[in-house]
Order: structure tokens, then sequence, then C-alpha cells
């Protein structure tokens, strides 16, 4: 309970000092009070260290599910709602809480608008260790992810999918929220986490949305419970509003697929979308499709949904549904069938298995931190990604390896923070004598279906 001395109400001016210190003390924000933070920190009277502050506040003390709402409201309504009423049919989108070479946007976008639905995505950028869906689009010579909602519209009409970034007008709280809490430490929260990504959105125009809420060492939330508890917290988000929600919780202890790094990323996207690539990341952007099918009525149940998305790749036609998206987005796409059109690297390096055995555990997050060490992730809020770095993991969980035998090859240009990022990459395995016992599914859970 806050036992604070002094609580702003609405006869007394607030001021943000005092919403910093009635979170500090643990104390329940109003309604009035999150408005005010908010709406003064998007229109820059509440300067980065204030709001850092209460966000560093909010971290340690939590919020609750009163504050979640109303922060997540808050943000939606600091920018323009979208409706997309005049392009007819349901719109759909998923989300993901982030993770090390997780692409599945990419791949599920032309999937799903290849089978009809249209996919209004607005996605994010890289946050702390985990990649964004806008940086590796970024990869793509000429891609614009900076369409004017106007342009977004023409690309959703002409070819059902669109991704760009938060403009000025959608969700503006967020990018700056957003943009501060990656430099502040202050990410891996379930009530900022859901607000964050529940505002920006429901501002999309969307009519249901698949949540993929990651779980363990590379995920933000590491624990299966906290993960769970950021998927209830979405969906009822999402209900409330009278969106249609369904959360997937995946396992994220080790890289999604074989590659990760923005050219590498979406390299490895085309190759799911001609039938090739991983198996598990071919596994899951066909499950996530399947539900936004369900969801968007496309599809009577799931299991019809993954059919249907499995014909989209089969029949080429999610492949040719990519080219088109990257064509109106102003992107070369070429790079579909010439990927040495993407930026490359010009040097590899190997990091071998000091021992033979088994893969037992891999720290998903070093993987993660090596790479933006490198040039693939930012430190700064105005760092330069470079989108040729890239990592490629040659072992999964559970693979045997032999002694020297090759873990990862790192695509680099810059050798400055090799040795580190090698060495951090390296203490990222652990190699035991044994197989491990138990091999965790991709799809952990499922809430709200
Ligand atoms: N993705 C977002 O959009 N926001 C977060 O806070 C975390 C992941």
């Amino acid at each position: 309970m806050w036992s604070g001395c002094y609580a702003p109400n609405a006869s007394t001016r607030m001021r943000a000092v005092d919403l910093i210190r009635k979170k500090r003390d643990s104390g329940e924000l109003s309604r009035e009070e999150i408005d005010f933070l908010v709406s003064g920190y998007t229109r820059g009277e509440i300067p980065d260290y204030q709001m850092a502050s209460w966000l560093m506040a909010a971290w340690i003390r939590g919020l609750n599910r009163a504050e979640i709402a109303a922060l997540t409201e808050a943000m939606l309504h600091s920018g323009e709602v979208l409706s997309h009423s005049e392009i007819p049919g349901k719109k759909v989108d998923k989300h993901s809480t982030g993770g090390v070479g997780d692409k599945t946007s990419l791949i599920l976008a032309p999937i799903v608008s290849a089978g009809g639905l249209t996919v209004p995505m607005i996605s994010g950028r890289g946050l702390g260790h985990t990649g964004g869906t806008l940086d590796k689009l970024e990869a793509i010579p000429g891609f614009n992810v900076n369409l004017s909602l106007a342009e977004f519209r023409r690309v959703l009409r002409e070819c059902g999918m669109g991704l760009i970034g938060q403009t000025a007008e959608i969700a503006p709280a967020d990018k700056k929220i957003y943009a501060l809490r990656d430099v502040t430490s202050t990410v891996e929260n379930v009530g900022l986490i859901c607000a964050s990504i529940m505002s920006k959105k429901l501002a999309e125009g969307i009519d249901a949305l698949v949540l993929d809420v990651k779980t363990g060492s590379g995920a933000f939330m590491k624990k299966e419970e906290d993960s769970v508890r950021l998927a209830e917290v979405m969906v009822e988000t999402g209900k409330r509003v009278g969106k249609k929600v369904v959360a997937l919780i995946t396992n994220m202890d080790q890289p999604l697929g074989r590659m990760a790094g923005h050219s590498n990323e979406v390299w490895e996207s085309i190759e799911v979308l001609k039938g090739q690539g991983p198996p598990d990341l071919r596994e899951l952007s066909l499950e996530l499709s399947a539900w936004m099918f369900f969801l968007g009525a496309r599809t009577p149940g799931v299991e019809e949904g993954r059919r249907l998305a499995e014909t989209m790749v089969a029949t080429g036609q999610a492949l040719e549904k990519f080219r088109q998206g990257i064509r109106l987005q102003g992107g070369d796409e070429r790079v579909v069938d010439e990927p040495g059109r993407l930026p490359q690297a010009r040097f590899h390096a190997q990091v071998v298995s000091p021992a033979a055995g088994f893969i037992d555990v891999a720290n998903c997050e070093q993987l993660g931190t090596a790479l933006a060490m490198l040039g693939g992730g930012r430190e700064k809020k105005e760092d330069k990604i470079d989108p040729a770095v890239g990592l490629e993991f040659h072992k999964r969980i559970g693979d045997r390896v032999g002694k020297n035998e090759k873990l990862v090859t790192i695509h680099y240009n810059s050798d400055a923070k090799l040795t580190e990022a090698k060495n951090l990459i390296g203490n990222s395995y652990v190699v035991s004598e044994r197989a491990p016992l138990e091999k965790r599914p991709l799809v952990r859970r499922i809430i709200g279906a």
C-alpha cells in the first residue's frame, strides 16, 4: 500500500515529480494521473529524465490491471486510431514480444494477405537484444517503412499487406517511450510491454490480433509464468475494446531459425516463402498464419487455416505477394531471386565447440547481445544498424557436436568488438556428455482461444 504523504488529485495541480514519488512508494496512479504523464511527455512538456524515473519506478513497483488499462488507453489515444472501413474484409495482425532470429512477420504477412485477409502491420525497431521488423525490412535496398497514412492505405488496398513504423500520428507516446525504455533498462515489465504493444496494435484499425508471446532465455519474459501473465493481460486488454485476440506462448530458449541479423533474416524468410528454410521457423510461421486465418473468419477452424497457409506457400502465391509488397513500398524486389543484392558482410569468423557432446543450453539473450555488439543492434537511440552483420547458427539444443566443430558463423564488417562478441557467443552454449532429457515444444500454450 502507498503510504506517501501527498497525493495529487483533481483539485491539486499535477506535477510529474509527485507521480514519480507516488509510484516509487508503491502507490496506485489514477487514470487522470496516467493521462497527465503520457500526454505531457508526448507533447514534450515532461522531460526524458522525469519519464525515465517514472518508468523505472513502475518497473520496480509494478502496475496493476487498472493502471495497465489506463496506460494502454492513454498511449493509444495519444494519436490517431485508424479505420480501414473502405477496404473490404477483415483486417488481422500479429505481434511478437520479441526474440532472437524472430522474423515470422516477414513470412506471415504475405501468406495471410495472399490468403485473402488484409494485414495492416505497424511494427517496431530492435529493442535491447531483440531484432525489429522495421530494421529487417530496411535491409532490402529502397524499402520504405515511413509511408504516410495515405500511402499506407493505398498499399493495403492494392496488395492486402503493408508494413510500416509508427508515424507521428499513430501512438506517438509509444514511439517516444519505447525509445527511452530501450536505453534505460525498463523493457522487461508486463505492464509496460502490454501498453506498448497493445497501444500501437489497437491503433491499426484491426479486427483481430494474434500475439506471439515469447518465453525462455532469449525472451524479455524468461519464466513461463511471467509470459503467461503478460499474455493474459494483453488478451484481456484487446478483448475489452472488442477485438478478437489470442496469444501463443512460444519457446525462445534458442534463436528461431538458423539466421539472425537483418540481411540474413530477410534471406531466410524468403527461403520459407519458397517452401524451404528451417523447420522451426516454417512451423511457427504456418501456425501463426493459421490462427490469423481463423480469427479473421477466413477459415472455420485453425486446421483449415493451416491448410490454407500451406497452400499459399506451395503455390508460390505468398512469395509473389512478398515481391509485390516490396515493390509497392519502394524496395528492390529482385532480392527475392538474387539474395546477393542484400547488404553482405565482408568477413566471416567461426565460434567452435570446446568439447564433444550434446548442446544442452543456449543463452539466447547473450547471442542477441553479441549480434548487437557487432553492429546488428543499438546501444543508444541514435545508433545506426549495420544490416549486413549477422550470426548463422549451426547447432540446436539436443544436437550432437564434435570438438572444434562449428557452432556459429559470424558475419561482420568491423572487428572492433569481435573478440568480445566471440567470447559471449562461446559462453552462450553448454555442451554436456548426455543429450538433454526434455525437448521443449515450440508452441507451449495458447491463451484466450
Ligand atoms: N515490443 C513492443 O512493441 N514493445 C515492447 O515493450 C516490447 C516488445
